[in-house]
Parts: C-alpha cells; sequence; structure tokens
C-alpha cells in the first residue's frame, strides 16, 4: 500500500516509516498537516498515519482535509493517552481507526491488514456492480458479425485479468475504443485512463511525457514535472502507435516493463507504479522485428495477449448497423429527423472497401447527414465514394510517351472509342485526343 506518515517529530515518524517500509509498503512522510497535503496532491496514497497533536495543522483538521479531498482515503490517528477523547472524535470524523502512543507496531500491523481487505473488498464490489448495470458489457461497440464478435469475447476476456494487451488493426478500425472499453471494463475503471501517441512526439518531448523531470533536469525544467507512468498510476496507460518508439525509448519502456519502476529525468529515486499497459499500432511489427527497428524482447513482453481488429472491409455485416448508429449520433446533434437510406446507398455503402475503416464510414456518415435536404439519404449525399482502381502496371515501361499513349488506349477502349468520353476520362479536350490520336497513328474506333 501505499502509505503517507505524518508527525512532527522526525524520530517518531522514521520509525514507523522504517518498520512499514520492511513489510513491503510504499512509504513518504511529512513534517506537518500543510506538508502532507502537498505530498498528496503530487501522489496519492490509500492510507495515511497522522499524529495528533501538531503545530501547523492538528490530526483533526488534517483528517477533514484528507477526508473531503479523497474520501476512499484511509486515516489512522495516533494519539497520547491524555488525549483519547480525541481519538473518539477522530472515529466520528471518518477515520478508521486509532493507535495509541508508544506505538505497538504488531497492532499497526493488523490495523493495515484489515483497511487493506476492506480497500479490495471496496474494489471488488465496485468491479461487480459495473458488470451488473451494464447487461451488454459494451454499449459503444456495434458489431455482430462473427470476427467482431470474437474480438468482443477476447476483450471481456483480457478485461478479468491485468495482462498487457496488444491491439492491432488498420487505422480508424477502432483500437483507442478497444483500449477505453478495456481499461473501464477492469477492475481498474475507476483510477485514470491516460492515452499516449508515441508518434505523435519526438523522441525528447515523448520521454519526459511519460517518465516527468525534476526541476532543473534541463534547461527550461523550471519546476518538477509529473509524468504520465505515474499519473497513471493504478490505472491503465495506453500507448498508441507503439511501433514508432525510437530504438532508445524501446530499451526504456522495457525496462519499466521488468521492474514496473522508473526514475524521473534527472531524478535518482526510483518510482514504483501499479499500471496496466495497453498498447497499440498498425504496423507490421514482425516485420519490424525482422528488419531489426522493432526489440523483439519488448515485443514478447507487449504481447502478451494480443487482439486484432479486423478492417470493416472484412466485416461488411456491420456496415449497415454501422451506418444505423451513426446516423443515429449525427441527426440527434443536427436536430435532424433521419428515417433511413435509400437502397441505391446502402449499395455504395457496402460494396466500398473503406480503406480508413469505421472513421471513414463516421465521416461519410457525418456529410450525408448534414447534406441531405430530406428525411432519406441518398446517392447524392455519398459522393466520392468509389474504390480506388488496382494499382496501374507500368511493366516496367517509364518512357512518358509510351505511357500517354497506353492511356489513350485505354481510355479508348473504356469508353467504346466514344472521343468525347475518352477525352474526360483523360482530362483533356476532345481536339487535343484527336491530336494525339493522329500523333501515334492510333487506329480509330469508332
Ligand atoms: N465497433 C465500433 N462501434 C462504434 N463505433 C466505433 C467502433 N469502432 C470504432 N468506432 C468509432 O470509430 C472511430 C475510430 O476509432 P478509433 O479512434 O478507436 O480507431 P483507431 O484504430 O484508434 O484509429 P487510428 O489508427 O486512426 O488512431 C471512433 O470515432 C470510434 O468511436
Ligand atoms: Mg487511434
Amino acid at each position: 500500500m501505499r502509505i503517507l506518515v505524518i508527525d512532527d517529530e522526525q524520530s517518531q515518524r522514521n520509525l514507523l516509516a522504517g518498520y512499514l517500509t520492511k513489510q513491503g509498503h510504499e512509504v513518504r512522510q511529512a513534517g506537518s498537516g500543510p506538508e502532507a497535503l502537498a505530498l498528496l496532491e503530487q501522489r496519492g496514497a490509500e492510507t495515511a498515519i497522522t499524529d495528533m497533536r501538531m503545530p501547523d495543522m492538528d490530526g483533526l483538521t488534517l483528517l477533514e482535509q484528507i477526508k473531503s479531498r479523497y474520501p476512499d482515503m484511509q486515516v489512522v490517528v495516533i494519539t497520547a493517552f491524555a488525549t483519547v477523547e480525541n481519538a473518539v472524535t477522530a472515529m466520528k470524523q471518518g477515520a478508521a481507526d486509532y493507535l495509541l502512543k508508544p506505538v505497538n507496531l504488531e497492532q499497526l500491523t493488523l490495523i493495515l491488514k484489515k483497511i487493506e481487505d476492506s480497500l479490495n473488498l471496496v474494489a471488488e464490489n465496485r468491479y461487480l456492480k459495473r458488470k451488473l448495470e451494464s447487461v451488454e458489457s459494451f454499449p459503444d461497440m456495434i458489431g455482430q458479425s462473427a470476427a467482431f464478435q470474437k474480438t468482443l469475447a477476447d476483450i471481456s476476456q483480457v478485461c478479468q485479468s491485468d495482462t498487457t494487451v496488444l491491439i492491432r488493426g488498420e487505422s480508424g478500425t477502432g483500437k483507442e475504443l478497444v483500449a477505453r472499453a478495456i481499461h473501464s471494463g477492469s477492475k481498474r475503471a475507476n483510477g485514470p485512463f491516460l492515452a499516449v501517441n508515441c508518434a505523435a512526439l519526438p523522441e525528447t518531448l515523448l520521454e519526459s511525457e511519460l517518465f516527468g523531470y525534476e526541476r532543473g533536469a534541463f534547461t527550461g525544467a523550471q519546476k518538477r514535472r509529473i509524468g504520465r507512468f505515474e499519473l497513471a498510476d493504478r490505472g491503465s496507460l495506453f500507448l498508441d502507435e507503439i511501433g514508432d518508439l525510437s530504438p532508445t525509448m524501446q530499451v526504456k519502456l522495457l525496462r519499466v516493463l521488468e521492474t514496473r519502476s522508473f526514475e524521473r529525468l534527472g531524478g535518482s529515486e526510483s518510482i514504483k507504479v501499479d499500471i496496466r499497459l495497453i498498447t497499440a499500432t498498425n504496423r507490421n511489427l514482425e516485420k519490424k522485428i525482422a528488419d531489426g527497428s522493432f526489440r523483439e524482447d519488448l515485443f514478447f513482453r507487449l504481447n502478451v495477449v494480443p487482439i486484432n481488429l479486423p478492417p470493416l472491409r472484412e466485416r461488411k455485416d456491420d456496415i449497415l448497423l454501422l451506418v444505423d448508429h451513426f446516423i443515429k449520433k449525427f441527426a440527434a446533434k443536427s436536430d435532424k429527423h433521419i428515417k433511413g437510406l435509400t437502397p441505391e446507398a446502402k449499395d455504395i455503402l457496402i460494396n466500398y472497401n473503406w480503406p480508413g475503416n469505421i472513421r471513414e464510414l463516421e465521416n461519410v456518415i457525418e456529410r450525408a447527414v448534414v447534406l441531405t435536404r430530406s428525411d432519406t439519404i441518398d446517392k447524392a449525399c455519398l459522393s466520392g465514394l468509389t474504390n480506388a482502381p488496382v494499382a496501374v502496371s507500368f511493366g516496367g515501361d517509364l518512357n512518358l510517351e509510351n505511357l500517354e499513349k497506353k492511356a489513350i488506349l485505354e481510355a479508348l477502349r473504356q469508353s467504346d472509342g466514344k472521343i468525347i468520353e475518352a477525352a474526360g476520362l483523360l482530362g483533356i479536350h476532345r481536339n487535343t485526343l484527336r491530336l494525339k490520336i493522329k500523333h501515334f497513328g492510333i487506329e480509330p474506333i469508332e
């Protein structure tokens, strides 16, 4: 547990802190109430053990402050026999227990054990209650296709454990949504969920973002900054685009995973963290491992449980369901009533191959809802949704004249030799096309 010991007498603090550290707790000390509150703001604790009589702020006031800011925190008060009635008041104000001076360490151990048990029970109850509340466990995640049901089953499975998860899928397939679902379906749901995009920041910025830094760690570090690893304590940290991590950062991340601790930049204190790591990438990590740009040992650590998100074109059964979901969402937003789609519009949506996956579908529907002037979405609202042509093969010939001739022949073929239509496909005037046909000696098909 993280325990904060507050006493104005240093020897008393050291005694307790030394004992508790040996018992495996993470202990910090404060010499006064205000110092304790400042420390808690930086980094929380599950339990505070405080002396009652202190010069700056007495134990009762500190108890009250702690309880109003951190209602879940447990406070044990230590009191001299002479002021035992204070202990009674403290219990009435929400203290977990009290101890008489001189502190009996065995008794303290028992009290802390009781606190730990009750905290675990609270977490467990919240988790069970949430499970009951959400009969349909992931209401935001739409999809009935077999491929997607398999993904949902995988997600439910990992919610119950605390293992590292690697989410893989093309851009826009819902990686971040899944990461959030895993967090909120897990026992850590009441803790923080923090997301960091590893590709969005240059290495040095990413490093200080993740690890934080001490004042003076580098020019411009005027104040201590707490990093994401620390802020995500007791919660989940989502590292997106993990495949773009630089080699140095890969080593650093590996170390955190191995030791579950790290130091702030410019700091020497080793900070323990309790986080669940969820990572995602749309890169081919196996290929990156093969060419040496991604560490295999890190990959094994990250890939404890892999979740693969299928591209939308492989779960076409879900397209219309998703369309429905997004129509409702955007119709409500723009205060429109929309009944549905014309059969033609449905065909277009199903036949399109969605390179940008669900994100692209969401954008297309948002635009269509804005564009439509009636209560249905028709073909006209979906302009531009044509599949990219299969890549042109140059057959090794990069001579521009030859390519121009090939393009003209292909345009004439596609338009059955109709000059005006072929010129339209080529984006040139029909007279220009006639000249070129003559120049290349192409036989008219008309
Ligand atoms: N199954 C789903 N049901 C409903 N909406 C979804 C589903 N999956 C994804 N979305 C929506 O699609 C959009 C893209 O999802 P998300 O940002 O999670 O994708 P991503 O894989 O992280 O994309 P990128 O690689 O571009 O970062 C979001 O608005 C999300 O809410
Ligand atoms: Mg994303």
